[in-house]
């Protein structure tokens, strides 16, 4: 009864503390991962184990379902929402008796995706490890302590091709809870915003085939050379959709063929072109039925970093070679194909800007395209105010030891959690003015030397090691418990959850 006049009275909008006694609650959460991260970190590691493409993710997500299922407390809705066999909801809910109010609510969400043909390059193994795990210690806190509340774990299928939280979101997933936490592995910690995000898919149709490469080069040639993009920080990088390609992904091996010249003019071509400016490409030529055919690899990448790939080169000595007499190209192994697709992977700090950056584009491309389809934009995601320095308050405490968690302006990358926040930006200032929902994404660091070698970026080849370090899942294991935190407090104090869902549309 007193806990309920408690939460009914800041409902009402009095002020009101929390009438816990929290101060053991770190030491708590230590114990409860002591007792449960050996069976959680398993989970992370077979799921690091068994990559598994967006929307293709049944190991990974039967392992978490399987895992709540089997803790007792939590109702579990495997495959839980239409269109989405691979998504899942786990539910705890704490209602001390006498309770008989709203539970307050804190979600925590889950990705598991990993990318095509390069495993957990991008650590969605740490993620959905992080999201269980916090989630896990939180349900035992309330418990122990008498809370009211309810924590809610979303499994969330394919972040990096389609916005598989877009899709949940239209279903109404995260209408269950304002606040939303998470935590994504990266080289650096931060709290930060995530750049918006679009992808054009544009076709070029020739007559021959090598017509058709032209056509495709010469429009790569130009999203290359773009310059005076509109917006803040924005990027256009291409992808040449042959074999195995991947949106968000730098290509790490790109095939042009050369007709009409001798291998040593195409090879003493590519020779002077590749400096030290090319990050680790190297390139092979060889003769073939059709010319000569250079084979150009790459360290790959993610494709917000504009980096000098494998796919730069083959612009570039399309370029170099285009006017000799006499010279046409062809992709080897595909001669027969007379049409040739490019996705054009647009960045920029503002999801207003988005569409100028895509438009300036196209009229670049004038009439190249015989068509252009795009994707689902990803949002820019904002710092929401107070959860991220409450986090960056608790982190740094000696109980997790992560001192020195900065908040940066800097906004790497993109993610489909902001679909989860809709922010709304004043247009001009850019002043965040209100969000669909209060969503933690906080970017930590896996490289125990962040500025050295050995730390390379989100989806190089290279990260995927790192996502499998004894450092990854420690770091992983302190966020979860000061992500734990964060909620239990929230939970417990109707004051600091006023805060954190202060500007949440209702
Ligand atoms: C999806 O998973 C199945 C087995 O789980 C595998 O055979 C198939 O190749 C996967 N599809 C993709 C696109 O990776
Ligand atoms: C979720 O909330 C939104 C916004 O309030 C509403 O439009 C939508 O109908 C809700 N969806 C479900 C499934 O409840
Ligand atoms: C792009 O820039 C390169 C030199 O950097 C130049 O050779 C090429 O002609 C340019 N292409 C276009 C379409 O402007
Ligand atoms: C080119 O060939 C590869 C296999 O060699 C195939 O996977 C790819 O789909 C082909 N590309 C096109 C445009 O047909
Ligand atoms: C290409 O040129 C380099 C020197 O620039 C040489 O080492 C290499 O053997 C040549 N490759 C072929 C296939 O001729
Ligand atoms: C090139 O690769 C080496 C070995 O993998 C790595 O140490 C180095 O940092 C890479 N250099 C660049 C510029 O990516
Ligand atoms: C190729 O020819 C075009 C015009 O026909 C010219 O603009 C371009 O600079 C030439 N490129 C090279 C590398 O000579």
């Amino acid at each position: 009864m007193h806990l309920s006049s408690t939460i009914l009275m800041a409902a009402a909008g009095a002020a009101a503390q929390s009438t816990f006694d929290l101060s053991d609650l770190p030491a708590f959460i230590k114990s409860s991962s002591s007792t449960n991260w050996p069976t959680l970190l398993n989970i992370g590691q077979q799921i690091w184990n068994d990559p598994e493409v967006g929307l293709n993710e049944t190991h990974a997500h039967d392992r978490i379902v399987k895992y709540f299922s089997s803790v007792g407390g939590w109702t579990v809705s495997p495959s839980a929402y239409p269109g989405l066999p691979t998504a899942f909801k786990a539910e705890f809910d704490n209602r001390p008796s006498g309770f008989t109010g709203d539970l307050p609510t804190v979600g925590f969400l889950a990705e598991y995706d990993a990318l095509v043909g390069i495993g957990h390059a991008c650590g969605h193994n740490l993620i959905a490890l992080n999201g269980m795990s916090a989630a896990k210690f939180a349900s035992e806190a309330l418990a122990h302590y008498g809370i009211p509340g309810r924590i809610i774990v979303i499994g969330t299928p394919d972040e990096e091709n389609a916005a598989g939280k877009f899709k949940l979101n239209n279903l109404g997933a995260f209408n269950g809870s304002d606040v939303w936490l998470m935590a994504h592995p990266t080289v650096t910690s931060a709290i930060q915003p995530m750049n918006a995000r679009l992808n054009y898919f544009a076709r070029f149709v020739g007559g021959t085939h090598s017509e058709a490469v032209s056509k495709a080069y010469d429009a790569l040639d130009i999203v290359q050379n773009l310059s005076g993009l509109p917006g803040t920080s924005s990027s256009a990088v291409g992808i040449e959709n042959v074999g195995v390609y991947a949106t968000n992904i730098v290509q790490s091996i790109i095939k042009l063929g050369v007709a009409g010249l001798s291998l040593d003019t195409v090879n003493s071509t590519v020779s002077g072109i590749l400096d030290s400016t090319y990050p680790n490409v190297t390139f092979s030529a060889a003769t073939d039925a059709d010319g000569v055919a250079l084979t150009i690899l790459g360290p790959g990448g993610h494709a917000s970093e504009a980096t000098k790939s494998p796919l730069t080169l083959s612009v570039n000595t399309y370029n170099a070679l285009k006017n000799s007499s006499g010279v046409s190209f062809y992709l080897p192994g595909n001669t027969s194909v007379t049409e040739l697709d490019i996705t054009i992977d647009f960045r920029t700090r503002y999801t207003a800007d988005l569409n100028s950056v895509a438009n300036f584009a196209s009229a670049a491309l004038g009439t190249l395209p015989a068509g252009i389809s795009h994707d689902v934009q990803y949002p820019s995601l904002e710092v929401t105010p107070f959860l991220g320095q409450a986090f960056i308050d608790i982190v740094g405490t000696p109980d997790y030891g992560l001192a020195n968690f900065p908040a940066t302006t800097l906004a790497p990358a993109s993610t489909d959690a902001s679909w989860v926040q809709d922010p709304v930006l004043d247009p001009v200032t850019h002043e965040l003015k209100s969000v669909a929902k209060a969503v933690l994404h906080a970017n930590y660091g896996i490289c125990t030397n962040p500025s050295g070698a050995g730390c390379p970026f989100n989806h190089e080849p290279l990260f995927k090691g790192l996502a499998n370090t004894d450092f990854a899942y420690q770091q992983t294991e302190i966020v979860a418990r000061a992500e734990a935190q964060l909620a239990v407090e929230l939970l417990a104090d109707p004051s600091q959850m006023a805060q954190a869902v202060a500007i949440v549309l209702k």
